[in-house]
């Protein structure tokens, strides 16, 4: 038998869509399963100064379909001193709390997996990150809905680069990675992609562009990852203008506004399996694991596993762009 009896959740790092679903998911589970639940207001940076905050089902009515966080979030240096930590695991004591369901990315789950080594709370993590860059989940909380954001941006910039038949370099977000890029240069049948995780040459870069102006009448569309070799959108322009003199160029840096909005459908669901899963994982005592989804199941990597290992990017989805840009 577990001898949980109350558990705390956080949200840290860069919030994304769907993140107040997977909090509205862990309370509302955890109530079910006979748990008191307390939030912590900005992330690591709170559980060092005890903002917490009891959590009734109530608290967290009405919140399924709102973006950013009700527990506010924020990246922490203290936590990563061991001062810092030391504070964290003394408000949890005080606070009479047996577990911790982190939701984040990468470095909200590094943070979890060395408080972990040194402390016996045990933590569960739930991936959140619009980048999608998590090893171990098909999926992270609110890539779908930053996706359909950057398609519907995209859509639009795509009527006026018609009517003007300008070529557009558009950065989307992705520091370390191109998986927003990718799909939603597929989504929006763009011309060419640059991601960090390939190496496109400019020669290439310039004949999609030229073939994409003979098969248009319109405009072009080059999806930009910010992360990618260059540096970003205005980097890539700067660097290739002078092969493109006779077109005239655009850029179009779609920022922050691909973090908020209401979740989709999707990242809803998928926000309120994690969360269940993450307060089943406690009731079975497990710890130290991300809970993420992979061919639709519910699925257990340790911290360790998806810190270490790199997503892939899938070389047939790359493909696809310059099949399809032909
Ligand atoms: O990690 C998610 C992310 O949206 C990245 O794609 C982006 O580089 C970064 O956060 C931006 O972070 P901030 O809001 O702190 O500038």
């Amino acid at each position: 038998m577990t001898k949980i009896k109350k558990i705390a959740v956080f949200t840290s790092g860069g919030d994304a869509p769907g993140m107040n679903a997977a909090i509205r998911a862990v309370v509302r589970a955890a109530i079910y399963n006979k748990l008191e639940v307390v939030g912590i207001y900005r992330g690591y940076q709170g559980m060092i100064e005890g903002d917490f905050i009891e959590l009734k089902s109530t608290n967290v009515g009405g919140i399924i379909q709102k973006g950013g966080t009700i527990l506010l979030s924020a990246r922490s240096e203290e936590f990563r001193t061991k001062e810092g930590r030391e504070k964290a695991y003394n408000q949890l004591i005080n606070h009479g709390i047996n577990a911790v369901v982190a939701i984040g990315g990468d470095g909200t789950f590094t943070g979890a997996r060395i408080f972990t080594d040194e402390y016996d709370i045990p933590f569960i993590g739930i991936p959140g990150t619009i980048d999608n860059d998590l090893y171990g989940t098909d999926s992270t909380i609110g890539y779908d809905t930053a996706l359909n954001t950057v398609i519907e941006a995209v859509d639009k910039i795509r009527d006026t680069a018609c009517a003007h038949q300008r070529l557009f370099f558009i950065e989307v977000m992705g520091r370390d990675a191109g998986f927003l890029a990718l799909r939603s240069a597929i989504a929006t049948g763009a011309e060419a992609v640059l991601i960090p995780e390939v190496d496109l040459k400019p020669k290439d870069l310039k004949q999609h562009i030229e073939q994409g102006r003979t098969r248009n009448t319109g405009g072009n569309i080059v999806i930009v990852a910010e992360g990618d070799k260059y540096g970003g959108a205005f980097e890539v322009a700067e660097k290739v203008k002078d092969d493109f003199k006779n077109y005239s160029i655009r850029i179009s840096v779609l920022g922050h506004i691909q973090r908020g909005g209401s979740p989709t459908c999707y990242d809803r669901v998928l926000a309120s399996r994690l969360g269940v899963a993450a307060v089943d994982a406690i009731l079975d005592d497990q710890q130290s694991i991300m809970v993420g989804l992979m061919n639709n199941d519910i699925v257990h990597v340790p911290f360790n596993k998806t810190i270490k290992n790199k997503k892939k990017i899938k070389p047939q989805l790359y493909d696809l762009v310059d099949i399809l840009s032909i």
